[in-house]
């Protein structure tokens, strides 16, 4: 029995197996908005498969926009092509979800192949000091407690918009050095009010949006949170208090915890290898007690059937895998020796021996 293709029901919604697209930024948007690109790289990944198809990050305020070229759903305009995109995966069999970001200190570098992490030039970031991501990147704007209470609102009403859009699954991005991520590590955050110093004022804003969105996603859907787990630099966020504030949020209604990891600091050694966050996953499940989400270099039908398994996470997210091979759940099922759910009009291409 393939526990990649068992069923994973969170709340009112069942994934139709294990495997979740990992959120991937285009940069192909104009305005925030989705377009023919985004219809047809995502409708591609349901028709592949995936159980659960998440959007790239989705920006829930302009000026946290990661590039410009980021979807967006900091305005209702941006609702209706996205509805376009949800139905289509639904018709797929596949459960829409969308990632919502904020990209504070690191708002506004470009697309990879017009130079990524370049310092951004755009629009000054947010962020909760005044400190700046890397050498020759503005020094952010350090936000006061009108400007928190906004970030809280922002993710509220994307949220809201998310659901008029038709998806099932939220998830906040709370990693990669990101606004989120930059008030939970010590690297980031020097403030010395409610929102900096100990874990719970560093993860009080974290924990306000999760309650914020959580209050307006409906009971019967699911919400996950994006953490990166450690920063991989002495000093920074590491996974013990992962674990601590998993152990937070599972109690404001978040039902999953996407272990991933880095992206705070720009020259971390990171031991990039086969499955290497998935010690994260495993640890958070087993000691905060909360599903969890397996990503990093996971790329055979048979590293994530043992991931599942051996109980190291309830679902795996794939990322640049599915770029380059958008059925590979397909190709995992027949596998795994499991009946795969081929698309009725692409039957006759699946009896090939693959
Ligand atoms: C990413 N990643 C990413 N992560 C995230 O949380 N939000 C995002 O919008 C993006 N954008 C993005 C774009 C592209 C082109 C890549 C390749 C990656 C990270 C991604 O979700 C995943 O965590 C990593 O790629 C590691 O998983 P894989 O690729 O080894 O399966």
């Amino acid at each position: 029995m393939s526990r990649l293709f068992t069923p994973f029901p969170l709340r009112g919604v069942t994934l139709p197996n294990r495997i979740a697209v990992s959120p991937m930024c285009q940069y192909s948007a104009a305005e925030g908005l989705a377009n023919d690109w985004h219809l047809v790289h995502l409708g591609g990944l349901a028709q592949g498969g995936a159980g659960l198809v998440l959007t790239e990050a989705a920006a829930v305020a302009a000026e946290g926009r990661i590039s410009a070229e980021d979807l967006g759903l900091w305005e209702d305009a941006q609702i209706e092509p996205l509805a376009r995109i949800t139905a289509f995966i639904r018709a797929q069999g596949a459960v829409p979800g969308i990632q919502l970001a904020h990209a504070g200190r690191k708002s506004g570098s470009g697309a990879p192949w017009k130079g990524n992490n370049v310092p951004p030039a755009s629009w000054p970031g947010a962020a909760p000091s005044a400190v700046p991501f890397d050498e020759g990147w503005p020094t952010p704007l350090a936000l006061d407690e009108t400007g928190i209470a906004g970030i809280v609102e922002a993710f509220r009403a994307a949220a809201l918009r998310a659901l008029e859009a038709g998806f099932q699954v939220a998830e906040i991005h709370a990693a990669h050095g990101y606004l989120l991520h930059q008030f939970l590590s010590p690297l980031a955050n020097r403030r010395q009010d409610r929102y900096g110093g100990s874990l719970e004022n560093r993860s009080r804003l974290l924990r306000e949006v999760a309650g914020a969105v959580r209050a307006v996603w409906p009971a019967h859907l699911p919400l996950l949170v994006r953490l990166s787990c450690t920063d991989w630099v002495p000093g920074g966020w590491e996974i013990g208090e992962s674990v601590d504030l998993a152990r937070m949020l599972g109690p404001l209604g978040v039902d999953l915890v996407d272990c991933s990891s880095g992206g705070m600091a720009p020259r971390a050694a990171i031991p990039v290898g086969p499955g290497y966050q998935v010690d994260f996953a495993a640890r958070i499940r087993r000691e905060a007690g909360i599903a969890t989400g397996a990503v990093g270099l996971i790329t055979g039908p048979a590293q994530a059937e043992e991931i599942l398994a051996r109980g190291e996470a309830d679902l795996v997210l794939l990322g640049r895998e599915l770029l380059r091979d958008p059925r590979w759940p397909l190709r995992a099922a027949h596998k795994l020796g499991v009946a795969a759910p081929w698309p009725a009009p692409y039957a006759r291409g699946s009896r090939e021996p693959v």
